[in-house]
Protein backbone atom coordinates (compact mmCIF):
# COMPACT_ATOMS: atom_id res chain seq x y z
CA UNK A 1 0.00 0.00 0.00
CA UNK A 2 1.22 3.35 -0.86
CA UNK A 3 2.39 5.87 1.36
CA UNK A 4 2.14 9.95 1.74
CA UNK A 5 4.53 12.40 2.13
CA UNK A 6 3.59 15.86 3.71
CA UNK A 7 5.88 18.71 3.99
CA UNK A 8 5.37 21.85 6.11
CA UNK A 9 7.01 24.96 4.95
CA UNK A 10 7.31 27.48 7.67
CA UNK A 11 9.11 30.68 8.52
CA UNK A 12 11.80 28.75 10.29
CA UNK A 13 11.16 25.07 9.25
CA UNK A 14 10.57 22.53 6.95
CA UNK A 15 8.66 19.36 8.32
CA UNK A 16 8.80 16.91 6.19
CA UNK A 17 6.97 13.31 7.40
CA UNK A 18 5.63 10.01 5.58
CA UNK A 19 2.49 9.06 6.49
CA UNK A 20 0.00 5.69 5.75
CA UNK A 21 -3.70 6.36 4.52
CA UNK A 22 -4.92 5.72 8.64
CA UNK A 23 -2.93 8.68 9.07
CA UNK A 24 0.21 6.81 11.23
CA UNK A 25 3.05 8.62 10.79
CA UNK A 26 5.99 6.47 9.83
CA UNK A 27 8.86 8.74 9.67
CA UNK A 28 9.80 12.75 10.09
CA UNK A 29 12.18 15.20 9.43
CA UNK A 30 12.83 18.42 10.02
CA UNK A 31 15.39 21.27 7.97
CA UNK A 32 15.88 24.89 8.94
CA UNK A 33 14.13 27.13 6.65
CA UNK A 34 16.55 30.06 6.68
CA UNK A 35 14.30 31.96 4.55
CA UNK A 36 16.54 34.60 4.01
CA UNK A 37 18.39 32.47 1.40
CA UNK A 38 15.52 32.98 -0.51
CA UNK A 39 13.16 30.44 -2.91
CA UNK A 40 15.86 28.87 -4.67
CA UNK A 41 17.34 27.14 -2.10
CA UNK A 42 14.82 26.44 0.39
CA UNK A 43 12.64 24.51 -2.79
CA UNK A 44 16.17 22.55 -2.78
CA UNK A 45 16.03 21.74 0.79
CA UNK A 46 12.35 20.86 0.97
CA UNK A 47 13.24 18.35 -2.05
CA UNK A 48 16.11 17.12 -0.14
CA UNK A 49 13.69 16.78 3.05
CA UNK A 50 11.44 14.32 1.15
CA UNK A 51 14.29 12.26 -0.78
CA UNK A 52 15.50 12.29 2.72
CA UNK A 53 12.41 10.35 4.83
CA UNK A 54 12.31 7.50 1.88
CA UNK A 55 15.69 6.83 2.02
CA UNK A 56 15.08 6.46 6.20
CA UNK A 57 12.32 4.33 5.26
CA UNK A 58 14.29 2.31 2.65
CA UNK A 59 11.68 3.13 0.12
CA UNK A 60 11.37 4.78 -3.13
CA UNK A 61 9.53 7.15 -4.96
CA UNK A 62 7.38 4.00 -6.98
CA UNK A 63 6.41 3.61 -3.37
CA UNK A 64 4.30 6.80 -2.32
CA UNK A 65 1.24 7.44 -4.14
CA UNK A 66 1.75 11.44 -3.45
CA UNK A 67 3.31 14.67 -1.62
CA UNK A 68 1.42 17.21 -0.33
CA UNK A 69 2.69 20.26 0.80
CA UNK A 70 0.92 22.89 3.31
CA UNK A 71 2.32 26.75 2.88
CA UNK A 72 1.75 29.83 4.50
CA UNK A 73 -0.86 32.44 2.61
CA UNK A 74 -1.60 33.98 0.24
CA UNK A 75 -1.55 31.35 -2.40
CA UNK A 76 -3.24 30.96 -6.07
CA UNK A 77 -4.38 27.58 -5.90
CA UNK A 78 -5.36 27.72 -9.51
CA UNK A 79 -2.24 28.16 -10.56
CA UNK A 80 -0.32 26.12 -7.78
CA UNK A 81 1.87 29.68 -6.89
CA UNK A 82 2.80 30.96 -3.24
CA UNK A 83 2.38 34.90 -3.58
CA UNK A 84 4.14 36.55 -0.93
CA UNK A 85 3.58 35.23 2.71
CA UNK A 86 4.19 37.88 5.32
CA UNK A 87 6.40 35.10 6.58
CA UNK A 88 8.65 34.15 3.62
CA UNK A 89 10.39 37.43 2.70
CA UNK A 90 11.63 37.35 -1.05
CA UNK A 91 8.70 34.98 -2.02
CA UNK A 92 6.85 36.26 -5.02
CA UNK A 93 4.31 34.14 -6.88
CA UNK A 94 6.56 31.13 -6.94
CA UNK A 95 5.18 28.04 -8.94
CA UNK A 96 6.14 25.89 -6.46
CA UNK A 97 3.71 22.91 -7.89
CA UNK A 98 4.98 22.42 -10.64
CA UNK A 99 8.27 22.85 -9.43
CA UNK A 100 7.88 20.13 -7.24
CA UNK A 101 6.14 17.85 -9.51
CA UNK A 102 8.92 18.21 -12.36
CA UNK A 103 11.50 17.56 -9.48
CA UNK A 104 9.18 14.24 -8.77
CA UNK A 105 7.05 12.86 -11.06
CA UNK A 106 4.06 11.66 -8.87
CA UNK A 107 1.29 13.87 -8.27
CA UNK A 108 1.17 17.01 -5.93
CA UNK A 109 -1.30 18.68 -3.93
CA UNK A 110 -0.68 21.81 -1.95
CA UNK A 111 -3.13 23.93 0.36
CA UNK A 112 -2.94 26.79 3.10
CA UNK A 113 -1.07 25.36 5.90
CA UNK A 114 -3.85 26.09 8.29
CA UNK A 115 -6.58 24.34 5.62
CA UNK A 116 -4.04 21.51 5.95
CA UNK A 117 -4.20 21.29 9.34
CA UNK A 118 -7.56 22.02 9.67
CA UNK A 119 -8.38 18.70 7.92
CA UNK A 120 -5.77 16.72 9.86
CA UNK A 121 -7.60 17.82 12.97
CA UNK A 122 -10.83 17.20 11.33
CA UNK A 123 -9.66 13.49 10.15
CA UNK A 124 -7.52 12.69 12.97
CA UNK A 125 -7.72 14.88 16.35
CA UNK A 126 -9.56 16.95 18.03
CA UNK A 127 -12.27 17.89 15.26
CA UNK A 128 -13.16 14.42 14.31
CA UNK A 129 -16.31 13.52 13.08
CA UNK A 130 -17.36 17.56 13.60
CA UNK A 131 -18.48 18.70 10.39
CA UNK A 132 -18.60 22.67 11.14
CA UNK A 133 -14.94 22.64 12.61
CA UNK A 134 -12.65 25.61 12.38
CA UNK A 135 -8.97 24.82 13.22
CA UNK A 136 -6.68 28.29 14.52
CA UNK A 137 -3.13 28.32 14.73
CA UNK A 138 -1.47 30.93 16.93
CA UNK A 139 2.18 30.92 16.18
CA UNK A 140 4.30 33.19 14.06
CA UNK A 141 1.55 34.42 12.31
CA UNK A 142 -1.78 33.49 12.91
CA UNK A 143 -3.95 31.10 10.45
CA UNK A 144 -6.87 29.76 10.29
CA UNK A 145 -8.95 26.33 8.47
CA UNK A 146 -12.45 26.09 7.99
CA UNK A 147 -14.08 22.75 6.95
CA UNK A 148 -17.87 23.73 6.71
CA UNK A 149 -20.41 20.54 6.49
CA UNK A 150 -17.87 18.29 6.28
CA UNK A 151 -15.57 20.22 3.70
CA UNK A 152 -12.88 22.14 3.58
CA UNK A 153 -14.00 25.79 2.72
CA UNK A 154 -11.45 26.78 0.16
CA UNK A 155 -12.45 29.60 -1.37
CA UNK A 156 -11.44 31.04 -4.85
CA UNK A 157 -7.63 31.17 -4.69
CA UNK A 158 -6.90 28.72 -1.58
CA UNK A 159 -6.67 31.37 0.55
CA UNK A 160 -10.51 31.31 2.50
CA UNK A 161 -10.15 31.58 6.36
CA UNK A 162 -7.41 33.94 6.48
CA UNK A 163 -8.91 35.01 9.70
CA UNK A 164 -5.32 36.48 11.00
CA UNK A 165 -5.45 38.86 8.67
CA UNK A 166 -9.30 40.30 10.03
CA UNK A 167 -8.84 44.09 10.68
CA UNK A 168 -9.76 44.12 14.66
CA UNK A 169 -8.93 47.57 14.94
CA UNK A 170 -8.78 50.27 11.68
CA UNK A 171 -5.80 52.30 13.18
CA UNK A 172 -3.84 49.26 15.00
CA UNK A 173 -0.40 48.42 14.38
CA UNK A 174 0.85 47.38 11.10
CA UNK A 175 0.94 44.00 9.59
CA UNK A 176 3.42 41.76 7.71
CA UNK A 177 0.37 41.44 5.12
CA UNK A 178 0.70 45.47 4.76
CA UNK A 179 -2.54 46.23 6.36
CA UNK A 180 -3.32 47.74 9.58
CA UNK A 181 -4.95 46.62 13.11
CA UNK A 182 -4.85 42.93 11.84
CA UNK A 183 -5.85 40.26 14.27
CA UNK A 184 -2.12 38.83 13.45
CA UNK A 185 -0.61 42.04 14.74
CA UNK A 186 -2.41 41.42 18.15
CA UNK A 187 -2.36 38.26 18.85
CA UNK A 188 0.90 36.07 17.43
CA UNK A 189 3.47 34.90 19.11
CA UNK A 190 5.13 38.22 16.87
CA UNK A 191 2.94 40.28 18.57
CA UNK A 192 3.07 39.14 22.06
CA UNK A 193 6.99 39.61 21.67
CA UNK A 194 6.99 43.01 20.30
CA UNK A 195 4.41 44.03 22.77
CA UNK A 196 7.46 42.84 25.24
CA UNK A 197 10.47 44.79 24.04
CA UNK A 198 8.07 47.70 23.38
CA UNK A 199 7.36 47.66 27.29
CA UNK A 200 10.99 46.92 28.23
CA UNK A 201 12.27 49.84 26.04
CA UNK A 202 9.54 52.08 27.51
CA UNK A 203 11.35 51.22 30.95
CA UNK A 204 9.07 48.49 32.68
CA UNK A 205 11.32 46.44 34.52
CA UNK A 206 10.24 42.71 33.85
CA UNK A 207 11.76 39.04 34.49
CA UNK A 208 11.69 38.63 30.76
CA UNK A 209 14.66 40.38 30.34
CA UNK A 210 16.72 38.02 32.65
CA UNK A 211 15.15 35.11 31.32
CA UNK A 212 16.10 36.48 27.59
CA UNK A 213 19.28 37.28 28.51
CA UNK A 214 21.35 37.80 25.03
CA UNK A 215 18.94 36.06 22.99
CA UNK A 216 15.94 38.09 21.57
CA UNK A 217 12.41 37.86 23.72
CA UNK A 218 10.46 34.58 22.84
CA UNK A 219 7.32 33.70 23.56
CA UNK A 220 8.06 31.58 26.34
CA UNK A 221 10.05 34.32 28.05
CA UNK A 222 7.11 35.81 28.70
CA UNK A 223 4.89 32.72 29.38
CA UNK A 224 7.91 31.92 32.11
CA UNK A 225 8.04 35.03 33.60
CA UNK A 226 4.25 34.91 34.50
CA UNK A 227 4.46 31.54 35.85
CA UNK A 228 6.65 33.03 38.07
CA UNK A 229 4.51 36.37 38.86
CA UNK A 230 5.89 38.59 37.23
CA UNK A 231 3.53 41.53 36.42
CA UNK A 232 4.37 43.05 33.26
CA UNK A 233 4.21 39.79 31.68
CA UNK A 234 1.00 38.68 33.58
CA UNK A 235 -0.30 41.75 31.77
CA UNK A 236 1.11 40.62 28.65
CA UNK A 237 -0.38 37.34 28.97
CA UNK A 238 -3.71 38.46 29.60
CA UNK A 239 -3.89 40.90 27.04
CA UNK A 240 -2.96 38.06 24.80
CA UNK A 241 -6.14 36.42 26.18
CA UNK A 242 -7.97 39.50 25.37
CA UNK A 243 -7.31 39.88 21.72
CA UNK A 244 -7.44 35.85 20.82
CA UNK A 245 -11.01 36.01 22.27
CA UNK A 246 -11.96 39.34 19.88
CA UNK A 247 -10.89 37.47 16.92
CA UNK A 248 -12.54 34.17 18.49
CA UNK A 249 -15.92 36.51 18.42
CA UNK A 250 -15.59 37.34 14.96
CA UNK A 251 -14.54 33.50 13.57
CA UNK A 252 -17.57 32.10 15.58
CA UNK A 253 -20.08 35.04 14.40
CA UNK A 254 -18.42 34.15 10.20
CA UNK A 255 -18.78 30.43 11.05
CA UNK A 256 -21.20 29.16 13.77
CA UNK A 257 -18.81 26.34 14.22
CA UNK A 258 -19.60 23.15 16.45
CA UNK A 259 -15.44 23.24 17.48
CA UNK A 260 -12.91 25.10 17.15
CA UNK A 261 -9.35 23.64 17.88
CA UNK A 262 -6.50 25.76 18.99
CA UNK A 263 -2.84 24.92 17.87
CA UNK A 264 0.65 26.27 17.26
CA UNK A 265 3.93 27.39 19.68
CA UNK A 266 1.52 29.52 21.60
CA UNK A 267 -0.52 26.80 23.11
CA UNK A 268 2.20 25.83 25.57
CA UNK A 269 0.97 28.25 27.55
CA UNK A 270 -3.04 27.11 27.09
CA UNK A 271 -4.16 27.21 30.44
CA UNK A 272 -2.57 30.80 30.93
CA UNK A 273 -4.52 32.39 28.32
CA UNK A 274 -7.94 29.82 28.28
CA UNK A 275 -9.97 31.01 30.58
CA UNK A 276 -9.34 34.90 29.55
CA UNK A 277 -9.88 34.05 25.84
CA UNK A 278 -13.22 32.19 26.40
CA UNK A 279 -14.69 34.44 28.51
CA UNK A 280 -13.66 37.57 25.95
CA UNK A 281 -14.92 35.48 23.18
CA UNK A 282 -18.60 34.94 24.88
CA UNK A 283 -19.41 38.35 25.70
CA UNK A 284 -18.58 39.54 21.99
CA UNK A 285 -19.90 37.07 19.67
CA UNK A 286 -23.65 36.61 19.50
CA UNK A 287 -25.58 34.31 22.38
CA UNK A 288 -26.87 32.02 19.61
CA UNK A 289 -22.63 31.23 18.20
CA UNK A 290 -21.47 30.17 21.56
CA UNK A 291 -24.40 28.07 22.86
CA UNK A 292 -23.34 24.92 21.35
CA UNK A 293 -20.22 25.70 20.67
CA UNK A 294 -16.90 24.04 22.14
CA UNK A 295 -13.44 25.27 22.14
CA UNK A 296 -10.21 23.12 22.70
CA UNK A 297 -6.81 22.47 22.36
CA UNK A 298 -5.93 20.79 18.70
CA UNK A 299 -4.50 17.31 19.57
CA UNK A 300 -2.10 16.56 17.11
CA UNK A 301 0.62 19.02 18.40
CA UNK A 302 3.87 19.88 16.55
CA UNK A 303 2.77 17.23 13.74
CA UNK A 304 -0.03 18.60 13.13
CA UNK A 305 0.97 20.53 9.30
CA UNK A 306 3.01 17.36 8.44
CA UNK A 307 -0.11 15.18 8.78
CA UNK A 308 -1.97 17.46 7.13
CA UNK A 309 0.12 18.17 4.44
CA UNK A 310 0.37 14.49 3.97
CA UNK A 311 -3.10 14.21 4.47
CA UNK A 312 -3.71 16.13 1.01
CA UNK A 313 -2.60 13.28 -0.70
CA UNK A 314 -5.47 11.03 0.15
CA UNK A 315 -8.04 13.31 0.33
CA UNK A 316 -8.27 15.45 -1.94
CA UNK A 317 -10.95 17.26 -2.60
C1 LIG B 1 -0.73 33.57 6.85
C2 LIG B 1 -1.56 32.32 6.90
C3 LIG B 1 -0.88 31.25 7.70
C4 LIG B 1 -0.44 31.77 9.05
C5 LIG B 1 0.36 30.74 9.83
C6 LIG B 1 -0.35 33.98 8.25
O1 LIG B 1 0.46 35.12 8.20
O2 LIG B 1 -1.44 34.62 6.23
O3 LIG B 1 -1.80 31.83 5.61
O4 LIG B 1 -1.77 30.17 7.86
O5 LIG B 1 0.34 32.94 8.91
O6 LIG B 1 1.47 30.31 9.10
NA1 LIG C 1 -6.30 29.29 5.93
ZN1 LIG D 1 -2.39 41.13 8.16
Amino acid sequence: KKIAVGIDLGGTKIATCAMDEAGNLLEKTELPTLAKEGPEKVIERMKRSVYEVLKRLDLSLSDIAGIGIGVPGPMDAKRGRVKNPPNLPGWKDIPLLSIMEEEFNIPVFMENDANAAAIAENLFGAGKGVKNFIYITISTGIGGGAITNGRLFKGGDGNAAEVGHMTINFEGPVCGCGNSGCWEAYASGTALTRFAREGILSGRKTRITDLAGQDEVRAEHVFAAAKEGDEFARELVEKEGFYLGVGLANVVNAYNPERIAIGGGLTHAWDMFYSTMVEVMKTRALPANVEHLEVMKAKLGTDVGTIGAASLVFHKE
